[in-house]
């Protein structure tokens, strides 16, 4: 996710900008730059690539002197990562520079006003919005052209402003996306994470939502939107410089974790509009979706479960038939593609190769290629013809996590748009879906905040053998992903099955104590995978169930159970994996393994 770190005081602004970015490198980025006013005017450098490059082109920062400025490490959501769209962003007279983390939903709409007042944009930037509405509304009071924009912009931001105008000030404000401000004897602070400016001081106030910093050297005033004067306290933050840079988390695979309900919510949110869903990128009318025959999924590993999660959502709401594929299959198994046939490959990385073979086989045949990709301008997503990005953020430990959960919010958009166009399902059953997906994020919250209970249950399970998970239909699909998880991160063996194959070969592999999870979240299912329960558990299996709130039968077969909120059926996966990937997780801890690289896996696989 994108870095910012601002600064005003007696000391040159560049290196400690450069010495913040730095630390927030860990985040992924795939540009920087920096805006330092230099007494006459606001002075912008950026550098594609590595911060280093940045540090090079500026000597160390030395060649942009200035006592106040602001930088960032941009990782491109959209528009591509180059010069162009890196921040920071000016408006056209160079007096006002912006640099942005999070998303500007309503920005196409905001530009196209913009631009009907004549105001030319050079980037395809969401940020580059807000520094002309800036300009638009600046009539020589920064605080006050700040809370109109407020006003006007939705979706998610942090932002740090400096306005040549007022060149003893630095503005930043934040919404959805965090950001920090922070004193010491030199002069004040903004950043997006503590461990930008640990180094420089420990006095740091956190903005809250809406909230206007206006720091000067020597002080820090805080207002509301209405342009009211706040106070705030002063935290004091005693934390360890190595562990902040995990957001204070032990690991990648659990900060990653609990980002999920801020990843769905990215995801979904800019593509609810009212009672619409709307996929811009999807390229398609009304009409082309109701030309679609056959849908191909493609995709390997986690990103393969979610393309398994997708069969049972299209076919159940869009009524389309959907083959899924592994991409290494698919590639070389000659498949059937005929006319009407609709292409979608997901990757988190967008350079797996054979994900891209798959795409370029595809391709080859004459067949459009949808992405679902994490990545931007990565090679899926500059080959597939459209791209539906998951805006997960960079995801570092090898385990997928929130970019799995941000898959699957595309998908289930995907498939409603779909269903809406070829009139199956009717607008207040879609409406009705919704809502559901609206309070995924809440839901995922609460079930992240009930780690504990899985940490117990795990640690009985860090010396087994052999761990099943089995389930029905889209609880299949979970399974997988749950069996997935435990085994590349705690090295036990695990396998998935339809729970109705069991008694064709499995069932013998059971032993006493072997522990088997149930996942049982569709209730037209509920009878059958609890026949299967008791199958496993009359054979000595310890059974752990996942299911819904409110399904307390299944208390008779299982010998644990896990309760999941209640949601549509066909979004169930969203929740039931969280306890499951809480379990991997606490597993894999347990024994002592490396939990965020895992021996012999690498995150992206570019090789076949
Ligand atoms: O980057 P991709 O989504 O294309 O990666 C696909 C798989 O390599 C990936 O999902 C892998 O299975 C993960 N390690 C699972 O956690």
């Amino acid at each position: 996710m994108c870095g910012i770190v601002g600064y005003i005081g007696t000391e040159q602004a560049s290196g400690i900008i450069l010495n913040g970015l730095e630390k927030l490198e860990y985040r992924g980025y795939d540009s920087a730059g920096m805006a330092v006013f230099d007494g006459n005017k606001i002075n912008i450098t950026k550098a594609v690539g590595r911060l280093k490059a940045l540090d090079e082109i500026t000597h160390g920062g030395e060649s942009m002197p200035g006592n106040a400025g602001i930088g960032h490490t941009r990782w491109a959501t959209h528009g591509v990562p180059n010069h162009v769209n890196s921040h920071p962003h000016y408006n056209e007279q160079e007096t006002i520079a912006v640099v942005h983390n999070g998303i500007i939903e309503n920005y196409l709409a905001l530009k196209d006003k913009l631009i009907g007042k004549g105001y030319a944009f050079v980037s395809d930037t969401d940020t580059e919005v807000i520094a002309h509405l800036l300009d638009y509304y600046y009539k020589g009071n920064p605080l006050e052209a700040i809370t109109k924009v407020l006003h006007r912009v939705e979706g998610s931001y942090a932002f740090g402003i400096l306005f040549a105008e007022y060149p003893d000030e630095l503005f930043a404000v934040r919404k959805g996306s965090p950001l920090i401000v922070g004193k010491n004897e030199t002069g004040s602070f903004i950043a997006s994470d503590v461990p930008a400016i640990l180094k420089y001081t420990r006095s740091v106030y956190f903005v809250d939502e809406q909230e206007v910093a206006c720091l000067k050297a020597d002080s820090i005033r805080f207002f509301t939107v209405d342009e009211e004067e706040i106070k705030k306290e002063c935290v004091h933050i005693d934390w360890d410089e190595n562990a902040a840079e995990k957001g204070g988390y032990e690991h990648f695979m659990l900060k990653e974790m609990y980002e999920q309900p801020k990843t769905v919510q990215d995801t979904l949110m800019p593509r609810i509009k009212g009672e619409d869903i709307v996929i811009e990128e999807l390229g398609m009318s009304d009409e082309d979706m109701r030309q679609i025959r056959k849908i191909h999924i493609v995709a390997c590993g986690s990103a393969y479960h979610t393309g398994v999660t997708g069969k049972y959502i299209i076919e159940g709401l869009a009524r389309i038939p959907v083959e899924v594929d592994v991409a290494s299959e698919f590639r070389y198994r000659n498949p059937v593609l005929e006319e009407g046939g609709m292409v979608i490959v997901i990757s988190q990385s967008g350079e797996t190769a054979d994900t891209l073979a798959a795409l370029r086989e595809a391709k080859e045949r004459g067949f459009k290629v949808l992405g679902i990709v994490n990545v931007v301008g990565s090679s899926i997503a500059r080959e597939a013809d459209n791209v539906m990005y998951t805006w997960a953020g960079p995801e570092i430990a090898v385990a997928t996590t929130k970019a799995y959960s941000a898959q699957l919010i595309a998908l289930y958009l995907l498939a409603l748009k779909i269903s809406k166009a070829r009139g199956v399902l009717a607008q207040e059953e879609i409406s009705c879906m919704m809502e559901d997906l609206k309070r995924l994020p809440d839901q995922i919250e609460m079930l992240l905040n009930n780690k504990t209970k899985i940490q117990h249950f795990a640690n009985r399970y860090i010396g087994a053998k052999d761990i099943f998970f089995i389930g029905r239909g889209i609880d299949y699909a979970i399974s997988l992903e749950a069996s997935l998880k435990l085994k590349e991160i705690s090295y036990i063996h695990s396998e998935a099955y339809a729970a109705g194959e069991l008694k064709h070969g499995t069932i013998s592999l059971i032993e006493e104590g072997t522990l088997v999870a149930a996942v049982s979240t569709q209730k037209s299912l509920y009878q059958k995978t609890i026949s299967n329960m008791v199958e496993v558990k009359s054979r000595g299996a310890f059974v752990l169930a996942v299911t819904n709130e409110g399904n307390t039968e299944i208390e008779k077969a299982a010998d644990y159970v896990i309760y999941i909120p209640e949601t549509n059926q066909y979004f169930t996966n969203s929740l039931a994996i969280i306890p499951l990937q809480l379990f991997a997780y606490y597993v894999s801890i347990g024994k002592g393994c490396d939990v965020d690289k895992p021996r012999n896996l690498a995150k992206s696989v570019t090789v076949e």
